[in-house]
């Protein structure tokens, strides 16, 4: 059964920190590499696309504890996790959808997403992708680390997929549902440089995880 995007991570609470760190690609090692990858001068403000508990923040704070940090997420339980980890950062968290919540314009140094874009298309992340290059400052980039799919054969095929369930189920509403539909990194790219970033560029691959960079 699928189940509302924030209600399956709100379930899946207890454990998700170890789970993520120990049994997704390559024991998470993608968490400090991402973190690497973003501003290491004191007081860089950087944007969290689906920050959760914070994983990738607690590497990045670990590098740059000055840093100015704004997460959006919509499950709310999964927020407080976080909030509860740094209690003395410079932390403000929104609870929404990221295809929602406006973003202020050339505010960002830099912007980040971990596994959490996978559950959406392209013609919806294209908008959101204009928005983001937007609200990021000239020469900002956004590090992109998520789950990709291997050929254009399986993207159809998880799209395909996520609209059966969807109608076997009796789903007719826009609310988000967890399944997830990653596309390949071509198409992605594609994604980025039609939403505005002047240059996109694979840094690294954990098997199905990569990190992608796209420069405003
Ligand atoms: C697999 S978790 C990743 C969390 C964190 N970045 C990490 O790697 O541990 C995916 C997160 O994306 C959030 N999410 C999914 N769709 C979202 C949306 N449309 N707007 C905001 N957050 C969303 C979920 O609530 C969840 O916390």
């Amino acid at each position: 059964m699928l189940e509302k995007m924030s209600d399956f991570f709100e379930n899946r609470l207890e454990g998700y920190d170890e789970h993520m760190r120990t049994n997704v690609d390559d024991e998470g090692e993608f968490y400090a590499f991402t973190a690497a990858q973003l501003p290491q001068i004191a007081g860089a403000k950087i944007l969290d696309l689906g920050c959760g508990t914070g994983l990738e923040l607690e590497d990045y704070f670990a590098l740059n504890p000055d840093a100015q940090v704004t997460g959006i997420d919509l499950c709310r339980p999964m927020l407080e996790a976080l909030a509860g980890k740094f209690p003395d950062k410079d932390l403000r968290l929104v609870c929404a959808s990221y295809f929602d919540e406006p973003i202020e314009k050339e505010h960002y140094d830099a912007a980040v997403s971990v596994e959490s874009l996978h559950h959406f298309t392209k013609e919806q992340k294209i908008p959101l992708y204009r928005k983001l290059c937007a609200g990021l400052k000239e020469k900002g980039y956004f590090i992109l680390t998520d789950y990709f799919a291997d050929h254009q054969e399986r993207e159809d095929y998880f799209q395909r997929e996520l609209i059966r369930l969807k109608k076997e189920q009796g789903i007719s509403d826009n609310d988000f549902y967890h399944y997830d539909t990653p596309l390949t990194v071509a198409n992605e790219t594609d994604a980025l440089l039609q939403a505005g970033f002047a240059q996109v560029e694979v840094m690294n691959q954990w098997e199905n995880t990569y990190t992608l960079k796209a420069v405003k």
